[in-house]
């Protein structure tokens, strides 16, 4: 079986995740625990192959990076010259779209258009050739007109039927549907969402079979009783990742040391780990207090599942050892020093980053008395944003080593050199960050040796 997944804006975030889950052994999910088969990969999109079916309902309320989950159902040969809409002219037929696409839904049809490039050449305008055959000249390098005149060529297929249709398609100059618009116009219900897939040599066709529940995500960020943007607050679906990046398996007990109004803890809740929230500051612990008893009666966790404590984070192996915990990993975002408008002097940098390896290192001198061989930090560092490829980060982690931890490369090394697209940092983090941050988010995993 094929699968595609559409990747959050922070692609590099999404593979790292989606890697780490799906090599997860976990029946439910329907996971052998076998390396993943990379067909191919995009900063869009990822393309496995498995050998039994996933259960994409599950997979995707798992995965905070992961936009939209596809089943491939055809690869379609196409010439390099050959426009996506002329490579499908013969493709979408009446028989072809009934059974594949179109077979759990009777009455009106509504669907769907959505091209994710697999290859970004494919978005740059060529040089006309005079090689090219009519059909292609015509249409190569119009690449934003492809939804449109492919899902005019199904509508066609299904109204010569006979068919009532009614087809959505991407506005703005964008290629793909959002989820939002799949979910507004319940394609999934009522019809189909129908994804080509376009590299240049083929095209995938395939079939969505479960989007982000974004309005879901929006609930747990901005409905909670309390939130602080002062010391600000990590997105959930950015605390997911980290969850699924800490190793640990449902069941497992993970530490927030620096808990804040603990999204953390409660998007580990939902993962279904035993969670542990402490914070140095008792009306954070209060926030969390609250946050969570809204959290738990919301979504239904069994009581005792989570405990919060002021503490601080340096301080912390007390409170693990009286309550007897047994801790498999540590999730957090550590204080990432000041917030700023704009960007501060480099003298300011460097005091910070000098305060706040203190506090880093004495907490991993801490987390060593009670972490196990082989337990995993996830943490957020600071780094400054210059633009959109620089970033001022903390100089060096070797604290981090000369306390016994790994640096753990977020993605593995021959992927980094496959998939040239990955924007990891020189020591192999990645870095989760917004247009109007100038301090962003290093995610890095250590390993205790
Ligand atoms: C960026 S906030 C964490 C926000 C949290 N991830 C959330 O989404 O609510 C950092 C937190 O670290 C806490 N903190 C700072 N120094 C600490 C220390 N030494 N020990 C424990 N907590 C500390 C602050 O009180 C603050 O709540």
């Amino acid at each position: 079986m094929k699968y595609a997944f559409v990747l959050g804006r922070v692609h590099t975030l999404s593979i790292a995740e989606l890697l780490a889950v799906l090599e997860q052994a976990d029946a439910v999910l329907g996971l052998t625990g076998e390396p993943v088969k990379i067909l191919e990969a995009s900063e869009e999109i990822l393309v496995i192959e498995t050998a039994k079916p996933l259960n994409a309902q599950a997979l995707q309320k798992k995965l905070g990076g992961v936009i939209k989950i596809l089943e491939v159902i055809d690869v379609i040969k196409k010439r390099e010259s050959e426009s996506v809409n002329f490579a499908l002219k013969h493709y979408f037929k009446p028989s072809v779209l009934k059974k594949q696409f179109f077979k759990d839904y009777k009455g009106k049809v509504q669907f769907g258009l959505s091209v994710y490039i697999l290859d970004m050449s494919l978005l740059q305008r060529p040089q006309p050739s005079n090689n090219m055959r009519d059909g292609a000249r015509n249409n190569f390098g119009n690449i934003f007109s492809e939804p449109k005149r492919i899902g005019m060529m199904i509508k066609k297929s299904l109204t010569d039927t006979g068919a009532s249709v009614r087809l959505v398609l991407p506005e703005f100059n964008s290629l793909s549907l959002a989820s939002v618009v799949v979910t507004k116009n319940l394609l999934l219900q009522k019809g189909a969402e129908i994804s080509i897939l376009a590299a240049k040599d083929h095209i995938l066709t395939a079939k969505t079979l479960t989007v982000q529940d974004f309005e879901d995500y929006g609930r747990r960020d901005y409905q909670r009783p309390v939130r602080d943007e002062k010391q600000g607050m990590i997105p959930p679906k950015v605390a997911q990742i980290m969850l699924n990046l800490s190793g640990c398996k449902s069941g497992d007990t993970i530490l927030d040391p620096f808990c804040g109004i603990g999204t953390i803890i409660q998007e580990g809740l939902l993962l279904c780990f035993r969670m542990i929230g402490s914070d140095i500051n008792k009306t954070a612990i209060k926030g969390s207090e609250q946050n969570l008893e809204w959290f738990r009666n919301r979504y239904k966790i069994a009581p005792g599942k989570y405990g919060l404590e002021v503490s601080d984070a340096t301080k912390v192996s007390g409170l693990i050892e009286k309550g007897k915990q047994k801790i498999s990993a540590i999730v957090t975002e550590c204080t990432l020093g000041p917030m700023y408008g704009s960007f501060p002097k480099a003298d300011e940098i460097t005091k910070n980053f000098a305060d706040l390896e203190k506090l880093y290192k004495k907490s991993f001198e801490e987390f060593s008395k009670f972490l196990p061989k082989k337990g995993r930090v996830v943490m957020c560092l600071p780094a400054y944003r210059k633009n959109r490829n620089a970033y001022e980060m903390l100089p060096s982690l070797d604290f981090a080593e000369e306390l016994g931890y790994n640096l753990v490369d977020i993605i593995s090394p021959d992927l980094a050199k496959k998939f040239k697209f990955l924007r990891l940092t020189n020591r192999h983090t990645a870095i989760y960050d917004r247009k109007d941050q100038i301090v962003a988010r290093e995610i890095a995993i250590f390993e205790k040796n």
